[in-house]
């Protein structure tokens, strides 16, 4: 296994490259599904869970071929192209590593009319459920049968009828199987309180190149009229706004001076003003974002939920840089039942972290100390890596395969802004 070397203390300058979104791409590589025509998806990131992804898909009969990446270059264009489904399963060994491989249920049903997808069971940060998604599809007329750890599901002949969902929580993963189910529905469908975050909106947005009829796209009631077929497109992928907002912690938590480039900033919002309460200069010029922190940073009070507000998925990231704050943070999860798997982790470097249930308090200490920490999940690793650059000494992150799930070529871009990091295999 690799892990990552980082001798702390360097400022971090000059520009970052921000990659194609993760959590986009794992929901638009399943629209292949939903079409006999090719889809190109371009700003493919080059990370584990997408070739996962590709991998599942090319069992289900999609032929997918990755066009001209030079090794230089950051993402990858992939045309995908499903002329026949020839296998309607996902099995339990694929869906176990990679949850999202659960996005292959909706568009599997709509374009086959069945489909059978192993139940993800749960992960580090919680248990993580599908009822949502399952009571999404029932309510657009799917039947739904759950036997020996499979999901089976099949449409009445002639598709779905179609229907309205209202969902009681906020579910970005139910969103999207939802959504990609309704698209070739024989009727309309209409979700309630669905998911508003960018990734969706970017699902919708290739949804409508291939031809969907989606009203609401951005807000939290879609409308969508079924259509026969849908046609293929060329699609770019959106940058990845949790990337983006990690180095911009990786510049704020080592004093640093950096410029995203790439990102979206209306999809960084709660980010970005959370980054200027803590004092860290962020100013905007068209795709750059650049993040200066000249002074200490000031301690905040954070709570996460659904987009737009703060996410879930920088809570960790958040965390490793308000250990070195003037004073006491407050950090709530209320996403995830077991979100703070990097805290004890962070305390070996020297934090000084509480956790009562879904509440942390992070006082501010006055300096880090590097240590062999432990992976343990994406965004946890992350938390570790951004500790180890601010850290006096030596930090060695274990189980970076967490890391390159999320983070196309971390090491790279960070060595490229003066952080002293390297990766060293075991292999
Ligand atoms: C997506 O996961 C992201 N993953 C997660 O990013 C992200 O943290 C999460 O959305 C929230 O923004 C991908 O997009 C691949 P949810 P998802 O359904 O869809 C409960 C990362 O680090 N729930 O919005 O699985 C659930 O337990 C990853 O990039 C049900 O109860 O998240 C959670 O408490 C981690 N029943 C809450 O809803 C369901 O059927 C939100 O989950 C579905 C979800």
């Amino acid at each position: 296994m690799d892990r990552i070397l980082i001798r702390g203390g360097n400022r971090l300058a000059g520009r970052l490259p921000i990659s194609g979104a993760k959590n986009s791409a794992l929901t638009l590589l399943p629209c292949a599904l939903l079409t006999d025509e090719p889809l190109t998806l371009r700003n493919l990131p080059r990370l584990a869970d997408v070739d996962s992804f590709g991998h599942l898909l090319n069992q289900l009969g999609v032929s997918t071929m990755i066009e001209g990446a030079r090794p230089e270059d950051f993402g990858r264009v992939m045309t995908l192209r499903a002329g026949r489904v020839t296998s309607t399963e996902a099995p339990y060994d694929i869906v176990r590593k990679m949850r999202a491989s659960i996005l292959v249920l909706g568009p599997l049903l709509a374009r086959a009319g069945q489909a059978t997808v192993s139940l993800p069971g749960g992960c580090a940060i919680g248990n993580r459920p599908i009822d949502l998604h399952l009571k999404a599809l029932e309510a657009f007329g799917a039947i739904i049968e759950i036997t020996a750890g499979y999901v089976r599901a099949s449409a009445p002949d002639g598709g779905l009828p179609g229907g309205s969902f209202t969902f009681p929580v906020v579910s970005v993963g139910a969103t999207e199987n939802a959504v990609m189910a309704a698209v070739l529905a024989s009727g309309t469908c209409v979700l309630e309180n669905a998911a508003r975050e960018p990734e969706i909106v970017d699902l919708c947005k290739l949804l409508t190149a291939m031809g969907a009829d989606i009203q609401g796209i951005g807000s939290d009631k879609l409308v969508i009229t079924g259509k026969p077929r849908l046609h293929g497109a060329t699609y770019r992928v959106m940058p990845d706004r949790i990337e983006a907002g990690s180095y911009a912690c990786a510049a704020a938590i080592t004093g640093g001076d950096v410029e995203l480039v790439g990102a979206h900033v209306d999809d960084m919002q709660a980010v970005l003003s959370a980054l200027r309460e803590a004092g860290v200069e962020v100013g905007v010029e068209r795709d750059i974002i650049r993040v200066t922190a000249h002074q200490k940073l000031r301690p905040l009070t954070i709570s996460t939920a659904p987009f737009p507000a703060f996410p879930t998925d920088m809570q960790a990231q958040f965390m490793a840089m308000l250990t070195l704050a003037d004073g006491a943070s407050v950090l709530t999860e209320t996403i995830f039942e077991n979100r703070y798997m990097h805290v004890p982790e962070l305390a070996r470097m020297g934090a000084d972290i509480s956790v009562n249930g879904r509440t942390a308090v992070v006082r501010g200490v006055a300096g880090l100390t590097g240590a062999p920490v432990m992976a343990t999940d994406l965004r946890a690793s992350m938390s570790l890596i951004l500790a180890g650059l601010a850290a006096t000494g030596e930090t060695q992150v274990n189980r970076v395969y967490h890391l390159d799930r999320g983070y196309e070529r971390l090491e790279e871009k960070l060595s490229a802004a003066g952080a002293d990091i390297e990766r060293v295999s075991d292999g």
